[in-house]
């Protein structure tokens, strides 16, 4: 809880600065609407804590830490259009409220404003830096996004794709909003590397958890429809696991349901979630997420240039794979 605890309220009253609302309302109440539903503000988080680590006043990292938060934002607008999503946070999805072309334009607009936000940062020699980060992390959360429907259609991808595709989609933003933070605080190039992995590896336990809780959360914690994953036809690792590990009955069933978008949609979140609990999946992914996370607490002990105490960023990658919303 130490970072969060210390961040959270630091992040909140950033936000609250720096209010979204202006005119022409059509576009800018939906970007102020998904910006205060809540959320774990996550990524702000670790860009703050990055900062601080390497001995430098998180305070200049606010502005990268609102630019990821906006950022990641405006990709779950586009991403609940993608997914077909009707329910983020526990309220209705900004294409739900509003419609989908106020949802795409209203997601554009904050792309923008998330790099009008990272160009703020005071010490400008630091912008060429950053905005590379920025691009780098922004293209590949879409190729992520790409491969992540592509698959969705195929009935052929293998754990490592999808292990690829969620390093794309998600570690990579969890990871930028590190490098960010951390070359704010004037990391040097060893350490780079040692944060960004922390953040690759915490990133991707972090996903398999997303995919975890879809299917196996509390709905009311997650404020999301369980087990929309499984109407998708999302190629998750509980899923392919599954497909490794079942017998042949088992795996042709599973393989039939992954393909219907057509049937009543309750009755196969059941069978599915059967099938992937008979087959002891659940365990199978937690054990994953606990690997994952080792190797991201590793590269905490690598870091040589740390002033202040890494276990806050231990706790997180300890956090990750317990939480439950
Ligand atoms: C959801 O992210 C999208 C993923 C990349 C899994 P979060 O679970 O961090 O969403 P909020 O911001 O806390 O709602
Ligand atoms: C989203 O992954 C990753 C993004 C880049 C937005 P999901 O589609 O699993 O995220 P949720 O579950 O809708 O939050
Ligand atoms: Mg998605
Ligand atoms: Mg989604
Ligand atoms: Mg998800």
């Amino acid at each position: 809880m130490q970072l969060i605890q210390r961040f959270y309220p630091v992040i909140m009253d950033y936000l609250e600065q720096n209010s979204f609302v202006r005119e022409p309302k059509g576009l800018y109440e939906p970007v102020d609407y998904i910006m205060q539903l809540g959320g774990k503000r996550l990524r702000p988080i670790l860009a703050l804590a990055a900062c601080d680590l390497f001995g430098t006043d998180y305070k200049k990292a606010l502005p990268a830490a609102l630019a990821v938060e906006v950022f990641h934002n405006f990709s779950l607008v586009h991403d609940d259009i993608m997914d077909d999503a009707t329910l983020r946070r526990g309220k209705p999805t900004v294409h739900e409220k509003y419609d989908t072309n106020t949802a795409i334009l209203s997601g554009d607009v904050m792309l923008i404003l998330a790099y009008k936000s990272l160009c703020e940062t005071a010490d400008k020699s630091l912008t060429p830096r950053l905005i590379d980060i920025f691009n780098e992390t922004a293209e590949l959360v879409c190729e992520g996004q790409q491969y992540d429907m592509e698959f969705e259609t195929s009935d052929e991808i293998t754990i490592a794709q999808y292990l690829k595709m969620i390093e794309l989609k998600t570690a990579a933003l969890l990871r930028g909003s590190l490098q960010m933070g951390a070359v704010i605080g004037g990391v040097e190039e060893d350490d780079f590397y040692h944060i960004s992995e922390y953040g690759r590896k915490v990133g991707i336990a972090f996903q398999l958890q997303d995919d975890f809780l879809d299917t196996f959360g509390d709905n009311q914690k997650v404020g999301k429809k369980r087990g929309g994953d499984i109407l998708q036809n999302k190629k998750t690792w509980m899923i392919l696991k599954a497909y490794e590990v079942a017998d042949p009955e088992r795996k042709n069933a599973l393989k039939t349901w992954m393909k219907d978008k057509t049937g009543d949609e309750d009755q196969k979140i059941e069978a599915v979630t059967k099938i992937l609990e008979d087959l002891n999946i659940p365990d199978m992914t937690v054990a994953l997420m606990k690997k994952y996370r080792d190797e991201a607490l590793d590269h905490l002990t690598k870091l040589t240039g740390a002033k202040a105490a890494v276990s806050g960023l231990e706790e997180l990658a300890n956090l990750i794979i317990v939480r439950d919303y």
